[in-house]
């Protein structure tokens, strides 16, 4: 009954009262997602700075994070150089090789970092693998944990068939194209190996 009161006296309220409310509350509106997307932005290009930031990117600056050198089947480990490059080296110090690994959504979705350069691996158009400065959906891979104790990292995105693109190191250490890697090719086969204390302070 009360309710009943209250709906029909709301329309009753001059006309001048209600824009103001209607201005308030828009305004209010305006605020948060404002404040949002600044927010989003910082974490997206800065993310080696540990602020407290909202929303999606929480996993950006969350717990998850290993500092990994991915070791490949084919016996190399994974580098992104000081340009963005990826390739394999046999150099087991080099510390390009140094990775920070961050979970950064649910069901294993992974942002993978070189500690020296700063840029993270991306699967991009041509499904070659890249290095990018700023984050973004062509950085996450999905974690694989094979039978054989090796894990894959299948990129998010995939072929225009369909089919799952893969990092994958050649047994000449170069990367493959996503189109020809597959989950069960010793290629995109690797092992995340420790570091040593004073090679997570690279950055
Ligand atoms: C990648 O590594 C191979 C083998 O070590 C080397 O010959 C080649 O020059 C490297 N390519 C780039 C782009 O660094
Ligand atoms: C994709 O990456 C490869 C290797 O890094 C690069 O040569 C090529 O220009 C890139 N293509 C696009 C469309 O970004």
């Amino acid at each position: 009954m009360r309710k009943w009161t209250l709906q029909w006296k709301l329309p009753e309220l001059p006309c001048g009262l209600w824009l103001q409310v209607v201005l308030v509350v828009s305004r209010v509106c305006v605020c948060v997602c404002d404040g949002d997307r600044v927010v989003g932005q910082a974490s997206v290009t800065d993310c080696s700075k540990h602020e407290r930031h909202t929303r999606n990117y929480d996993y950006m600056e969350g717990g998850d994070v290993r500092i990994r050198r991915l070791y490949s089947r084919t016996q190399w480990f994974l580098v992104i150089d000081e340009n963005g490059n990826i390739n394999g080296t046999q150099d087991p110090n080099n510390c390009y090789s140094v990775l920070e690994i961050r979970t950064v959504s649910e069901g294993g979705v992974l942002a993978i970092k070189g500690l020296k350069s700063q840029y993270y691996i991306s699967m991009n158009r041509t499904g070659m693998l890249q290095g990018k400065k700023d984050y973004s959906d062509s950085c996450n891979f999905k974690e694989v944990f094979l039978e054989n104790y090796y894990t894959a990292y299948a990129s998010v995105r995939k072929t225009k068939d369909g089919k799952e693109m893969f990092i994958a190191l050649s047994k000449n250490g170069r990367p493959l194209k996503g189109k020809k890697t597959r989950r069960e090719s010793v290629t995109s086969h690797f092992i995340p190996r420790k570091c040593k204390e004073d090679e997570k302070k690279l950055a």
